[in-house]
């Protein structure tokens, strides 16, 4: 009987042998049936059997079925000399990725982040910037003016102003978001995205504005030391005014951003005494800056959202 289970090979042959063993009619049951006919030594001993044969079918069948599932792990291994299909991960779109650094670089400086709505009322994103109605700076920017007399906020300037306004001074903050104007080339779009930095404290001076923006852009692109070029400039809400350029690499001067110490008006309108408090202002459009950082030609190409020219442009 041993070597019988022992030689099968199939778990229906084995279901067979087990049925004619233990089944109604199985010879073991038959002799089980007749276990109370025995004296008590073959009792033990036909217990002893039957128990001894029980694990034999246990076994056998454990190592037919491991050998079964052996044999089609083996029939379905797989190839692995295969080139996979390249993987598909997603990374961080280039403007989310400038603008968290821009964010943390500005945050280790102390600048406190703040944002506004991009729907702005007059008084925020023109008035208040010491540009009132009729002005002739508002011709600076081409605004999308709603209905409702609102404007699709053309500067964070705003932002600013709502920071002056709801936590007054000393105040070092940054305002950043989307800002809109109707333009439409390679270095503009109709949307854009900008920060505005501010600083107001009773010693604040232009210097300490330039010692920012030189730490700034140095950790931004990663250079050692930044060589600058100050224009003098006008905005309506920065007095005096300058405009930033920088070296690149070619030895073509870059304009990267606005800035000035902000005008005693602003000041005056959010509450501010400019006899006590004065500071200064930067503005810069960040998309405009991880174009350059990251060589792209067209800024257009961020906001399109093709994958294939993302992928292609190494993100
Ligand atoms: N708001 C200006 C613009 O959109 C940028 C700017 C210039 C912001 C000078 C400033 C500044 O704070 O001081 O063109």
């Amino acid at each position: 009987m041993q070597d019988k289970i022992k030689n099968i090979n199939t778990l229906e042959e084995l279901q067979v042998l087990y049925t004619e063993t233990y089944g109604k009619n199985g010879t073991m049951t038959a002799r089980l049936k007749e276990m109370k006919n025995l004296d008590n030594d073959a009792r033990a001993a036909l217990n002893t059997e039957n128990a001894a044969l029980r694990e034999l079918f246990k076994t056998r069948q454990t190592e037919i079925e491991n050998a079964v599932l052996m044999a089609g792990l083996q029939k379905q291994r797989l190839d692995t000399s295969l080139n996979p299909e390249p993987e598909n991960r997603g990374t961080l779109h280039p403007l989310t990725q400038s603008l968290s650094e821009i964010s943390e670089i500005l945050e280790s400086f102390g600048y406190k982040r703040y944002t506004g709505p991009e729907i702005e009322d007059d008084w925020h994103n023109f008035t208040a910037l010491n540009t009132p109605m009729h002005h002739p700076a508002r011709d600076m920017q081409d605004s999308f003016f709603l209905e409702n007399g609102k404007v699709l906020r053309t500067q964070t300037s705003a932002i600013q102003i709502r920071a002056m306004e709801s936590d007054g001074v000393p105040i070092k903050m940054f305002g950043i978001g989307s800002t809109y104007r109707k333009e439409w080339d390679a270095t503009h779009g109709p949307m854009f995205g900008q920060i505005e930095g501010l600083y107001i404290d009773k010693n604040i001076t232009m210097s300490s504005l330039l010692a920012d923006i030189r730490a700034f852009l140095s950790r931004f692109f990663g250079l050692e030391d930044v060589e600058l070029r100050i224009r003098p400039s006008y905005f309506p809400f920065t007095d005096p005014s300058i405009e930033v350029d920088m070296k690149w690499k070619n030895d073509k001067w870059l304009e990267l951003m606005g800035a000035g110490m902000v005008h005693p008006n602003v000041l005056r309108n959010c509450g501010i005494n400019p006899d006590e408090y004065q500071g200064f202002a930067f503005g810069f459009g960040w998309d405009r800056l991880a174009m350059l950082k990251y060589n792209l030609p067209d800024l257009r190409d961020l906001y399109n959202n093709d994958v294939r020219w993302l992928k292609s442009a190494g993100f």
